[in-house]
């Protein structure tokens, strides 16, 4: 089921989300709705605050290239990663990200190049798993959800001071 999208800058938003205690069926029918709405929606990446939920999971789902106008984003593909805590990062990348939560909105951001992620399956299990490319980055950007961050607090002072202008306008007038 498709759920609607906190957007920015709505106050739960900043919320610290809690660590994921029971990996019952409430977890799994919300990873779920998560899918549903991150497909619904275009998006590579939700955080369960991103449907109002304040709990520490998240997912991602990076499109096939080679799909053909065939299902790009397969459910079996979604990697879903519950109290997710990072043990190792290095390096550091620029990359344009874009948020759900900011819609139409995309800036560079820069952050660690390779990270080391552990995290729990939706059944409890533990995994580790590491990346240094587009994976890296929206592991970051989702896991910065769970602390109550948007990625557009990376952004210089000049470039926020543009975007609070421009999107005070866009509510204003209705498009977002
Ligand atoms: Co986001």
């Amino acid at each position: 089921m498709v759920r609607e999208i906190v957007v920015y800058p709505d106050k739960r938003l900043k919320l610290i989300s809690k660590e994921v205690t029971a990996f019952d069926g409430a977890l799994h029918d919300l990873l779920d709705d998560m899918y549903d709405t991150m497909c619904a929606r275009n998006g590579v990446g939700l955080a369960a605050i991103q449907v109002g939920v304040d709990v520490r999971a998240l997912i991602i789902n990076i499109p096939l290239e080679d799909a053909d106008g065939g299902d790009e984003q397969p459910k079996e593909n979604t990697l879903e990663m519950i109290n997710p805590v990072i043990i190792e990062q290095d390096g550091s990348k620029k990359f344009q990200e874009g948020c759900l939560s900011v819609p139409g909105y995309y800036e560079d951001v820069e952050r660690a190049k390779h990270v080391k992620v552990e995290y729990f399956d939706r059944h409890g299990k533990k995994h580790t798993i590491e990346d240094d490319d587009f994976l890296a980055v929206a592991i970051q950007h989702e896991m910065d959800h769970l602390e109550g961050k948007v990625f557009i607090e990376k952004l210089s002072y000049t470039k926020r001071k543009k975007f609070e202008k421009e999107w005070k306008r866009k509510i204003k007038e209705g498009v977002v």
